[in-house]
């Protein structure tokens, strides 16, 4: 498959995961490490990248333009892919996953291959956990949510509170930034840092490398090639917490 050119691809499934997040499942199954991405060329709208959740399926959260004709697509609908790309997570020895959110999408299929011991699942309200009762069959799953609804009430990351993170030999975080960067205190405070893997989102136009507007201060690491996801010992004293670049380059705070 070209890296540039999308390959017209059906969708031959649409499950509704939850009220914001909807999975598309395509009509050919790609080889690829969990926490890659493909490139979803949207026709008429946009492309964007989006995490592979299977080898056969993306998971959209509902949050613009793009992503909301992506969940309103039916079946039999054609879309455009190139990928996959980046590298995606290496999980060794006992693991732990920290998903906020739509994060639990490229997680999954770390999960559904026996990979993680212990699932932290975070959203903001119980109708929002994300893969619920798949993550529940494969893995030792908590959940916490913003207004209490499920499980604890605050953030996933107050649920490595009490454990013995020491025990895991990787520790793989995907979600809000915010989020993210709670988790790489709490490792950092715990001078485990390095066992992060976290997956980060920036803006992505060519998802190849070649355009640089997923760039990192103060490297210049490209998260698209780079990444997604990068050891947690690799974002110190780096943009990552506190600002990221929009669609022409200006800072923003995330
Ligand atoms: C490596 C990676 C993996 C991702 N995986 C998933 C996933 O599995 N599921 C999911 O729902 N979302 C995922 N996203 C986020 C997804 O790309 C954005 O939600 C989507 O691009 C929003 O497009 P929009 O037109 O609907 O919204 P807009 O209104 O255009 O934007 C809403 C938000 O999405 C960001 N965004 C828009 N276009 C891009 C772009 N080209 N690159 C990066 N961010 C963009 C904007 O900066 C803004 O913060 C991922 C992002 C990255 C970088
Ligand atoms: S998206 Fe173009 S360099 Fe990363």
């Amino acid at each position: 498959m070209s890296e540039l050119l999308p390959t017209v691809t059906v969708i031959t499934r649409v499950i509704r995961e939850t009220p914001g997040i909807t999975t598309l499942v395509f009509d050919r199954e790609m080889v690829f490490n969990p926490g890659q991405f493909v490139m979803v060329w949207v026709p008429g709208r946009d492309e964007v990248p989006m995490a592979l959740s299977t080898g056969t399926s993306i998971t959209v959260q509902e949050v613009g333009d793009a992503t909301r004709e992506l969940c309103a697509l039916s079946e039999g609908a054609k879309i455009g892919i190139r990928g996959p790309f980046g590298n995606g997570f290496s999980p060794r020895g006992r693991t732990l996953a920290v998903a906020g959110g739509v994060g639990a999408a490229p997680l999954l299929s770390c999960a559904l291959k026996g990979k993680v011991e212990t699932f932290l699942l975070g959203a903001r309200t119980a109708s929002e956990l994300l893969f619920c009762d798949r993550l529940e069959e494969c893995t030792e799953l908590a959940t916490a949510t913003d207004d209490g609804s499920a499980g604890h009430h605050g953030r996933v990351g107050d649920l490595m509170a009490g454990r013995d993170l020491h025990g895991y030999q990787s520790i793989l975080v995907c979600g809000p930034e915010r989020m993210m960067e709670a988790v790489f205190h709490t490792l950092r405070q715990e001078g485990i840092s390095a066992r992060g893997q976290f997956s980060l989102h920036r803006y992505m136009k060519c998802g190849v490398g070649v355009c640089g507007s997923c760039c990192m201060d103060p490297g210049g690491l490209r998260v698209c090639k780079d990444g997604p996801v990068f050891p947690g010992d690799r974002l110190n004293g780096g943009e990552f917490g506190k600002y990221a670049r929009d669609a022409s380059g200006r800072k923003k705070n995330v």
